[in-house]
Parts: C-alpha cells; structure tokens; sequence
C-alpha cells in the first residue's frame, strides 16, 4: 500500500469536552450528491472510541509547507498536538487547524467494521478551499508533486 501516493490530513473532531486529532492518509471521496467522503480510524487507536462517540469530524487536507503538523498529529498527547495551534470552529465546534489547503466539516452517515479498522464514512455539512499545493505521502517520506506539464 505504501506504493500508493496519498494526500495527507490531519482529521479532528470535538468531544467530552476536549479536542481529538489525528494524522490520517486514508481519507478519500464517496459521493459526489450528497457529498460523501470516508477515513479509516485503527480499532485500537486511543482516539477510536472519542471519533466514534463525536457523531462527526472535520477533514484538515495539509498543504506542502505542513510536514511538521503531519508528524505532530501522528504522535504523543492530545494535549501536545493542539498545543499553540490556531483554531477555528466548525458547525459541531470540531477544530480547523491554520494554513491548510481544504477542510470537510462531516457528520458520520454510516461505521463499517472492516478488519482493524472502522471506516467513518461521513456526509459533508460545510467546506472551504484555498490555494496552495497539498503535502504527498508515499513510501514513508512526505513529497509535493509537481505536474508533468509545467
Ligand atoms: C502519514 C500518516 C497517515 C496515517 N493515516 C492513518 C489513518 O488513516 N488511520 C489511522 O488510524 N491512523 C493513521 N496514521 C497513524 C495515526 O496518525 C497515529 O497512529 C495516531 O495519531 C495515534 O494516535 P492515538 O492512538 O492517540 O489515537 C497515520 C500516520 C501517518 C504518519
């Protein structure tokens, strides 16, 4: 699979009173009407239960410049990955994190268990788009791709 260049994310959500966030690769889109997207959350992740319990979640897609926010949220406390980061609110209060590149503020529609994985496939309620190139994931390493064409 790691063969296979990915956008990265990190996919927040906001519940029991605190934030919840995690690096994810696996996000992708569903349905264009209604707009559906989905991401696949590790059984055994210690935010599975609080992204399952949040009812929704809000899709942060990274762009180029942020490999650091991808390491980040992909290790230790909650607590130290929202640590000094700017936030802005959602419908449902779950966090958007400064400089990223699109956002998808969802509610999860359906859970399917598959494996050791949940997949959370949500509805979309709101999004926004800026400019900017996304950070790549492939074989372990974060790239930027270019277009073969320019
Ligand atoms: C590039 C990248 C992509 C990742 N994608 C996923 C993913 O799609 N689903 C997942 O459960 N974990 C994924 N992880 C791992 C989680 O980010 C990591 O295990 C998680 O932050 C652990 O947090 P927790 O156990 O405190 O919930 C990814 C990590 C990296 C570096």
């Amino acid at each position: 699979m790691s063969c296979f260049t990915t956008g990265v994310t990190v996919v927040t959500a906001h519940t029991q009173g605190q934030d919840w966030g995690m690096t994810c690769n696996s996000f992708n889109t569903v349905s264009l009407d209604p707009a559906m997207v989905l991401w696949s959350v590790r059984k055994t992740s210690h935010s599975h239960a609080a992204f399952v319990k949040a009812g929704g979640y809000m899709v942060n897609v990274l762009g180029a410049q942020q490999k650091d926010l991808a390491l980040k949220f992909a290790q230790g406390t909650q607590e130290e990955r929202f640590a000094g980061q700017d936030l802005v609110r959602g419908i449902h209060q779950h966090p958007r994190l400064d400089g990223v590149i699109a956002w998808f503020d969802c509610r999860i529609a359906q859970i399917v268990s598959a494996g050791d994985h949940d997949i959370l496939i949500g509805e979309v309620l709101d999004f926004g788009v800026h400019t900017g190139h996304g950070l790549a994931y492939a074989q372990r390493s974060f790239g930027v791709l270019a277009a073969l064409d320019e």
